[in-house]
């Protein structure tokens, strides 16, 4: 296995995701926890030393253990790898008079380019890689030699051949390097990983750190219907069985067909335990005459921890709450940790939960990201269907009807929703959107309709696509499209006379209407 030192970088686990691309097996473990004893016991095949923030001349700067070059293995240090490797191994670094941070071309510099770490690369002579540094490295330790070099960083990547160490002062991990996961990966080969390690591996070593974990404790995991806690669930299942039991907050605000199709997939299908948590009327008798977006949300999330833990509670015992947490929530919640940003909405989620409960966590998806979360639900045998569907907020339909909810309304737009979708899925569309839904608007307009006048609600299609949900941009279907869906609407829908497209981007819109 491959040992991933982290010394704090925002994209440490961009590293491990390069490495299971090119199916490597691989752990991440703290600086802290990496010393002397641990090496040996651990005793990786190649180590890699992330980038981190700290400055090796700081006083008590994070290093690595001295051992770690003496395993007879390769190092790669990236960014601040490198300065740590070249502080320790007798270069010198110096605080950057030019800090440097996006984009930087490097140049071949004459030294062994040819090494089979750096196959692949500079085959178009220069190599575009993302920086992001303030200490640079201005003398290189005995032994290494300049393999490329960028106006701001003389040794942007450097070499000790003999002794197979490697650093680079950029980020190979990151997407805006183009060829930094063939330098992973050469890395990883010439390390004598062959790349067989497979998504099924990792479930297996997965279930076995969820055991480690919980022991003979019980687990409850809130179900939402979504992907990533049905993924988590399934997984905790496996490796714990019925120690897991599943509440499922219905908040009568779910699409058409959804609640069944949760319960019966976890019930019959898995034989998972799960509480229903059938509170539609508590929910829609609460949201009686709200209207404002905002109220409407903190509603739903008081209500939903409340039916949470009363049904929690009567599992009595249960010492966990699973989580399907990804790393982007993981990252996002750090890096804007306190910061000066606004609410624009108020997110639905079990935040508050565990402290509340006094429950610990296990987030057993917390290194993946969404693809690998989709990978990983087709291994535990998650229909394809149900593991590429859209994402759908916590808050539910509530949120796509504007103004007042009554039952009426919801009705007709789960209707409207299902026959867009069906549309969507029958043209072969699903796939290359983000999210599609319709939202019902709080207007009424008239129509004509065989001889007779109309008076009935409008409706707004909303389709984008998007990486991660931060930014969105409205999805171009074909007139043909929007034209045979709004006449299936209005045909197969009783109460909807008009049909819009919403063809706003994110920012200034948000993906959602409230
Ligand atoms: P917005 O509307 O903010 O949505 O552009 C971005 C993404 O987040 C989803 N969303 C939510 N997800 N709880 C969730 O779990 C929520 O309260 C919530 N609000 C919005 C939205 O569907 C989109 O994918």
């Amino acid at each position: 296995r491959l040992l991933i030192v982290d010394f704090g970088s925002q994209v440490t686990q961009l590293i491990a995701r390069r490495l299971r691309e090119a199916k490597v097996y691989c752990e991440i473990h703290p600086f802290q926890a990496v010393d002397n004893a641990f090496l040996q016991d651990f005793a990786p095949r190649a180590v890699i030393l992330s980038g981190g923030p700290a400055s090796v001349l700081d006083e008590g700067a994070p290093l690595p253990p001295p051992e770690v070059y003496d395993l007879g293995v390769p190092v790669l240090g990236i960014c601040y790898g490198q300065q740590a490797m070249m502080h320790q191994l007798g270069g010198r670094v110096e605080s950057g008079h030019h800090r440097e941070f996006g984009r930087a071309f490097v140049l071949p510099a004459g030294g062994h380019s040819s090494d089979r770490i750096f196959r692949g690369l500079f085959d178009h002579g220069k190599e575009e890689v993302w920086m992001s540094h303030g200490d640079r490295v201005t003398e290189l330790a005995p032994g290494f030699e300049v393999i490329g070099t960028s106006q701001n960083a003389p040794f942007a990547i450097v070499s000790d051949p003999e002794r197979q160490f490697f650093a680079v002062q950029f980020h190979p991990e990151v997407h805006h390097t183009p060829n930094g996961r063939l330098i992973l990966q050469n890395f990883t080969r010439l390390a004598g990983f062959n790349g067989d390690w497979t998504m099924a591996a990792y479930k297996e070593e997965a279930i076995e750190k969820i055991r480690a974990q919980v022991g003979d404790a019980k687990v409850i995991c809130g179900l939402s219907g979504g992907v990533d806690s049905s993924v988590a669930a399934v997984l905790i299942h496996e490796a714990i069985g019925d120690q897991l039991t599943c509440v499922f907050v219905d908040h009568g605000l779910m699409r058409q067909g959804e609640a069944e199709e949760v319960v019966t997939l976890f019930r019959d299908h898995y034989n998972i335990p799960l509480i229903h948590a059938d509170e539609a009327e508590l929910f829609l008798g609460e949201l009686e005459g709200v209207s404002d977006p905002e109220e409407k949300r903190k509603t739903i999330g008081r209500l939903f921890i409340d039916v949470f833990q009363k049904h929690a509670g009567e599992i009595g015992g249960a010492e966990f709450l699973a989580q399907g947490t990804l790393y982007p929530d993981v990252i996002e919640s750090v890096s804007f940790a306190g910061g000066p940003s606004v609410t624009i909405k108020s997110h639905h989620n079990v935040g508050g939960l565990p402290e509340k409960m006094g429950l610990k966590l296990v987030e057993p998806l917390r290194e993946l990201f969404k693809d690998e979360v989709r990978k990983l639900g087709e291994e535990l045998g998650l229909d394809e269907r149900f593991i590429g569907r859209h994402p759908f907020p916590g808050p539910g339909l509530a949120i796509r009807c504007p103004g007042e909810i009554t039952r009426d309304k919801l009705d007709i737009l789960r209707r409207a929703d299902a026959v867009y979708i069906d549309q969507i899925r029958q043209h072969g569309l699903y796939d290359e959107i983000w999210q599609a839904f319709v939202a019902l608007l709080p207007v009424r307009t008239v129509g004509v309709m065989g001889d007779g006048r109309t008076y009935d609600y409008a409706c707004a299609l909303r389709a984008v696509t998007s990486v991660d949900g931060m930014t969105a941009d409205y999805y171009p279907f074909s007139h043909e499209f929007l034209g045979e869906t709004a006449n299936r609407i209005i045909n197969e829908v009783t109460g909807i006379n008009r049909v819009t497209y919403d063809i706003t981007s994110k920012p200034p819109g948000t993906i959602e209407w409230e």
